[in-house]
């Protein structure tokens, strides 16, 4: 998350495959025939902005956080249920709303701009985000839907779904993963609920800056009381999932949408593991939203990681398994149940390296290379891993040499089959990225 939501850098100091932001694209070329893209049974016109892949499109809909028994959906009901016992009303009742079945199709709007996300901003980025075309993209994350649903007089919610990001590939990267957003929002008399003392307490202050504490709007004891409220039931939650004993720290952070931000690591298998963000949601999104009188918190996290732990699966990928070798290891009614993964088997990894001349107009960039590969190659690559990245003294051409590592995750993959597909690489990377493949 760190790298994700980097504080906005002057563009001249962003590296080259990031300068391209919507605001520079070009206007559209009217001559050309708009084909459209079917989602999820709705079709959408495409433009320059289009770069959801046939890949990508084929894992909509499969909702594997709501799929029964399914590693992601386990995490999902234990975390629901920490919530809906942490926060009752009078009756007794769940105080907190769950949305598991909001489309990913979203607006540029909801993603970024509803959020604060400044226009260029790098997260905005054709490279990192897979657009439908110029107004729509998959949302990158779940807080896609907050400003909407605050809109809509929600005051504590759980948006949890699928999510895209264009990014590396490895055992902890994959281009689709799930997220849980949580909102909680309080009236004054909410957050002062247990503040005894006879001087009534505000929530709002007139003349106040900006400081690494709190926003300019805020008091510092609203903040304080909405910290202690938030971090409470968070680490209530890694409590839940990691034990009672688990070591965790804070760590102060920065999103565009809070403010002040932190972000969660617990200490697990000897090392900190980011869990998750999360901070005083910013009061300009809140204003916005018709929702001036309260204040708010919200945080983030991914299912992946924390199912990757809980169950010590050691890929990414095998969420996507549908071998009953995977799935039936997780056959419960309790989704308390503690359960470890058992690989099946092991199967051999096959390394077959790549190396080209990038094309000369600095139209390239990895992630293009990365849907390639994935879309060429699916679930047999593994991993890829710039090895080389070379400038040559004379000619100042770029050369990059990739190392892809092909492991299927149920079976002996043959160097003959792996070759083949490895061929298919090099050309389709030679014509639709203008590359000069080295031999
Ligand atoms: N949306 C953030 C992410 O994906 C997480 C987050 C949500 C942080 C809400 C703060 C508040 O990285």
């Amino acid at each position: 998350m760190q790298k994700y939501w980097i504080r906005l850098i002057p563009v001249s100091r962003c590296c080259e495959r990031r300068i391209l932001f919507k605001t520079l694209s070009t206007a559209p070329d009217l001559t050309k025939p708009v084909a459209d893209v079917e989602l999820l049974g709705t079709k959408y016109p495409t433009d320059e902005w289009t770069n959801v892949t046939p890949k990508i499109i084929s894992k909509l809909g499969l909702n594997l956080h709501v799929a029964k028994h399914h590693p992601l959906s386990h995490v999902r009901q234990r975390i629901v249920n920490h919530f809906y016992k942490a926060y009752r009303n009078r009756v007794g009742n769940p105080l907190f709303s769950v949305f598991d079945n909001l489309s990913p199709v979203v607006s540029v709007a909801q993603n970024f701009d509803s959020l604060l996300v400044p226009v260029n901003h790098p997260s905005r980025a054709k490279s990192d985000c897979y657009y439908v075309n110029q107004d729509l993209l998959l949302r990158a994350h779940t807080t896609a839907h907050q400003a909407e649903l605050i809109a809509m007089g929600l005051d504590n919610f759980l948006v949890i779904g699928d999510v895209y990001r264009r990014d590396e590939i490895d055992s902890t990267h994959y281009p689709v993963f799930h997220q849980v957003d949580g909102v909680r929002l309080c009236t004054a008399d909410e957050a002062f609920q247990n503040a005894r003392g006879t001087d009534k307490l505000h929530i709002f202050e007139n003349r106040g800056s900006e400081s690494p504490e709190k926003q300019g709007c805020h008091t510092l004891e609203a903040v304080k009381v909405m910290e202690h409220d938030l971090k409470k039931v968070l680490v209530g939650l890694a409590q839940v999932l990691f034990g009672k004993d688990v070591k965790y720290r804070w760590v102060d952070q920065y999103f565009p949408f809070t403010h002040p931000s932190w972000e969660l690591e617990v200490f697990y298998n000897d090392q900190w593991l980011e869990v998750l963000g999360c901070g005083i949601i910013r009061q300009e999104i809140l204003q916005k939203a018709g929702t001036a009188n309260r204040i708010g918190w919200a945080f983030g996290l991914g299912l992946e990681r924390l199912a990757m732990c809980l169950y010590s699966i050691p890929d990414i990928r095998l969420f996507w398994s549908t071998d009953s070798g995977f799935l039936n290891q997780f056959i419960t009614d309790n989704v308390n149940d503690p359960i470890k993964y058992k690989p099946v088997s092991t199967y051999p990894q096959c390394p077959n390296d790549i190396s080209f001349w990038l094309p000369q107009d600095k139209s390239y960039c990895s992630n293009d290379f990365y849907d390639l590969v994935r879309e060429i190659g699916g679930d047999t690559v593994e991993q890829i891993i710039l090895i080389d990245d070379f400038i040559h003294p004379k000619t100042k051409k770029t050369s990059h040499c990739y190392r892809i590592v092909y492991r299927h995750m149920e079976r002996v993959l043959t160097q003959e089959e792996v070759s083949e597909i490895h061929k298919k690489i090099e050309k389709a990377a030679a014509e639709q990225l203008n590359v000069d493949i080295r031999n």
